[in-house]
């Protein structure tokens, strides 16, 4: 028999379904609780909410588990390129040796961004944070491509937007670089994989040959396949709710990089960063007293705690052991490192962090590995979008076949009851 849930108010009882997933997540399904009762629930910061059934990640933050379509982090981070785990999030599959070179191919072919599109970046005034710029070069994707305004037009459609933009983020993503150093733009090389050609736009030089360094294409495929998905996380739960409107791909992903900019979500892996150096130099590498003042609330551990992980966040363990790895091939011996492992450290047995659950997450390590790589420390939220963006795309993909309802929340009014007008010359 299904299971039900029943609530009781005053002399009225209710029976609610109990929905069940494939993983054995519960969740009442309050869908009716309005029209059956006048009420609604209450749940600021959505921290007991589910908002849709959905195929794509499964997350167990008791355990530190995280899946992309049943497949386990670690195995895509070891066994995986970012191209084969961007397939797997939009079509849910592995793809096949044939899909692959087909997608890729199709990749390939859009890289290109029009010519208007960088002079964009004349309006921009130097120093502007690459994040902004991001989110405004996303956006302004729709504006070049109107047949991609109307996301219900067809499946092919739909499906030419999708591949232009994840093969046009990486021409982004190096242009924001290379323009915020005053140095020429590269235009993408058809020779070149997915990453190898992100980071050839990047850190290729007009004057030069530039070779992919095995070491630093491997690094960037793992951290990018370890950022791609996270289910409904502030900036996914974004752009669903914008794509929910029927807002064409472009505006809801620019709306998503929007989310993610801010230090307490993918911002935070530009903070780490911020806070170590200040460690080192302000603080003079005293860990102690950093801990005691984020546990007098005084200052925030960048790269600690997580809304859904209360154990290790199976991402940051990865990063962590492939920190030692790149900086050890790269020859980078990077003192901030030293400064991180011990306030991990102190953090891990000091029983403040310890009662509620507060573990490195996977922003702690991912500022270190993108400084030995060679990365400006305001490009790290841009590298955790590029990551992202096929997590992004197969979430609003997935909402739009779903054709789901509307995101439109409830609120409890706790303003003025109703009070007469005071004309101006009566106002005190
Ligand atoms: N440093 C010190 N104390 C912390 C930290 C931290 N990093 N994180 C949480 N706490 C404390 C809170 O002050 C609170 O203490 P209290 O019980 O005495 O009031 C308790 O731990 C619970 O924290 P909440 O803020 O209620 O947890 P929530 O789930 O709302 O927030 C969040 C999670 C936003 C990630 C928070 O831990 C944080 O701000 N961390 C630092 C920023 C960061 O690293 N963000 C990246 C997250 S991963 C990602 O988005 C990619």
């Amino acid at each position: 028999m299904a299971e039900k849930a029943t609530i009781t108010l005053g002399e009225k009882s209710i029976e609610l379904p109990v929905i069940t997933g494939t993983e054995n997540e519960k969740a009442i399904d309050i869908s009716k609780l309005r029209g059956q009762t006048g009420i609604v629930t209450f749940d600021e910061g959505y921290k007991n909410t589910g908002c849709t059934v959905s195929n794509i990640t499964f997350l167990d933050g008791e355990q530190g588990i995280l899946r992309y379509r049943g497949y386990s982090i670690e195995d895509l981070a070891e066994k995986a390129t970012f191209t084969e785990v961007s397939y797997l999030l939009l079509y849910g599959e592995l793809p096949t040796a044939t899909q692959l070179k087909d997608f890729e191919g199709q990749l390939t072919q859009h890289t290109l961004v029009h010519e208007n599109l960088m002079k964009v970046f004349e309006v921009f005034p130097t120093g502007s944070h690459p994040m902004g710029q991001l989110m405004t070069l996303i956006s302004a994707l729709s504006s070049f491509y109107p047949e991609s305004l109307n996301p219900n037009k067809s499946p092919e459609q739909l499906n030419l937007t999708i591949i232009r933009l994840l093969a046009k983020m990486p021409t982004i993503c190096a242009m924001i670089q290379k323009k915020g150093k005053g140095h020429p733009v590269l235009y993408p090389q058809n020779r070149f994989d997915y990453v190898s050609n992100f980071l050839y736009m990047t850190f290729g030089n007009v004057t030069d040959e530039y070779k992919p360094d095995p070491v630093v294409v491997d690094a960037m495929n793992k951290l990018l396949i370890l950022h791609a998905d996270h289910e409904q996380n502030c900036s996914t739960s974004t752009v669903r709710i914008v794509g929910s409107s029927h807002a064409n791909l472009y505006a809801s992903i620019g709306a998503g990089v929007a989310a993610l900019w801010g230090p307490r979500h993918g911002g935070a892996n530009q903070e780490v960063l911020e806070m170590l150096e200040h460690i080192r130099d302000i603080d003079k590498g005293d860990v102690k007293k950093v801990v005691a003042e984020a546990k007098d609330k005084k200052r925030l551990l960048f790269g600690f705690g997580h809304r859904v992980y209360k154990n290790f966040d199976p991402r940051a363990k990865i990063i962590k052991v492939a920190c030692d790895n790149v900086l050890a091939k790269l020859g980078v011996n990077d003192p901030l490192l030293a400064i991180a492992k011990e306030l991990e450290e102190a953090a891990l047995t000091d029983p403040y962090f310890v009662e509620r659950k507060l573990y490195p997450n996977v922003d702690f390590y991912s500022g270190i590995i993108y400084k030995a790589l060679g990365f400006p420390t305001p490009m790290f939220t841009v590298l955790f979008a590029l990551g992202r963006l096929p997590g992004w795309i197969s979430q609003w993909k997935e909402l739009r076949e779903k054709n789901e309802d509307i995101g439109r929340p409830r609120q409890i009014y706790n303003g003025y009851t109703h009070r007469p007008f005071v004309s101006i010359k009566n106002r005190k």
